[in-house]
């Protein structure tokens, strides 16, 4: 009897040994990517003062995502995921207390928001900023007018701490895109501006927005970082539903998240409300005309 125990205390001995090594190095290569710096040679752009430029701006983190995370007022929030997690934290955004931008230049903007790199040179975490990469000087500047306004809010906010499932998760792939300053070429010419307007031209700079989901070809399938339980994105190619839709029916769809079909999509999955309420009719029109102009390709096929 004395003996089985023995052996059953040295085998949980050895699993415990196994899961602190594990975790421990699982800690350690994350730590690494966590804590590479990135000398980024960042290019200030011109801030505009007008009125019209700060409410374009507005439009802008409306539209970039930047309220759905670091919520409507911008004074950031925590979300408790538990131990294996860890907590999220989407930075306070306004002068207020806690916040990371108090003292922000317009180089430490231009960093985060396009390079997603803090001020001491280290990756932030999940700011999608492959995202926001290709945004414009000018829409960039004008993004920089209203943060600058923003009424400050006092929200004190723990510090990001991940936990071993998350870091797992990030090793493993599922979710490697929460450094996004590992996916940009920092380097790179910065891509032409279309002028704003109803054109295919500028409907494409636009659907940079629709291709972090439907892919780069737009035509549909999973994608990384898709909430549990998500559909797959659609395809958006001729080769697609899309084909019969009028601009009027694409409209009402985005309007309403409910497509010719009679089908409702779920704001949760394609967040029509969430991230694009604030999208304008022309803006609209200006991402169908680019639409028209794409190959057809069958679904999936990215
Ligand atoms: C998917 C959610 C998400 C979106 C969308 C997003 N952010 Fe973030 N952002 C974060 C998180 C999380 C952090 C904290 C990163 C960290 O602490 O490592 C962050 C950090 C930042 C920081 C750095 C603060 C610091 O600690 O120095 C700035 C500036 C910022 N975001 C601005 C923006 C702007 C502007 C937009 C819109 C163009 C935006 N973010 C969109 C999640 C997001
Ligand atoms: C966060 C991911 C995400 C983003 C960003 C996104 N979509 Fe979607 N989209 C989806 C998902 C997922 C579906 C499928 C929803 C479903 O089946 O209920 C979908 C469905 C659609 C549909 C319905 C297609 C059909 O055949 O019924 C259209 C149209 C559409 N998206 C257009 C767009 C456009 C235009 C943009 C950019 C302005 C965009 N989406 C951005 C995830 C996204």
């Amino acid at each position: 009897m004395r003996k089985m125990f023995k052996w059953l205390g040295i085998g949980l001995g050895a699993l415990v040994g196994l899961i602190v090594l594990a975790v421990g190095t699982v800690y350690a290569l994350s730590e690494i990517r966590f804590n590479r710096t990135y000398d980024i040679q960042v290019e200030p752009v011109a801030i505009p003062a007008d009125p019209e430029s700060v409410a374009y701006g507005e439009h802008i983190a409306s539209i970039h995502g930047c309220k759905a995370c670091h919520g409507d007022e911008l004074s950031g929030q925590a979300v408790i995921g538990g131990p294996l997690v860890g907590v999220i934290v989407m930075a306070n955004l306004t002068g207020g207390a806690g916040s990371k931008v108090g003292d922000y230049t317009v180089e430490d903007w231009v960093r985060s928001i396009r390079h997603g790199v803090g001020r001491d040179g280290k990756p932030l975490i999940i700011m999608p900023s492959n995202q926001h990469w290709v945004m414009s000087d000018e829409d960039l500047g004008a993004l920089l007018a209203y943060l600058q306004s923003v009424p400050p809010v006092d929200n004190e906010l723990p510090e990001l701490t991940l936990g071993p499932l998350f870091r797992l998760l990030f090793l493993a792939g599922p979710l490697a895109h929460i450094v996004s300053a590992e996916q940009i070429d920092h380097d790179a010419p910065r891509p032409p501006t279309p002028e704003r307007g109803v054109t295919a031209e500028y409907g494409e700079y636009l659907a940079g927005l629709c291709s972090i989901c439907h892919g780069p070809g737009f035509s549909g399938g999973p994608y990384a970082g898709a909430p549990p339980g998500s559909p797959p994105a659609l395809n958006l190619t001729p080769a697609g539903e899309l084909a019969n839709w009028t601009f009027k029916d694409f409209l009402t769809a985005m309007r309403t998240g409910v497509t010719p079909g009679g089908r409702q999509l779920s704001d949760e999955y394609m967040p029509y409300q969430t991230l694009f309420g604030e999208m304008t009719d022309e803006e609209w029109e200006a991402i169908w005309l680019f639409l028209q102009t794409l190959p057809p390709k069958d679904y999936g096929n990215r």
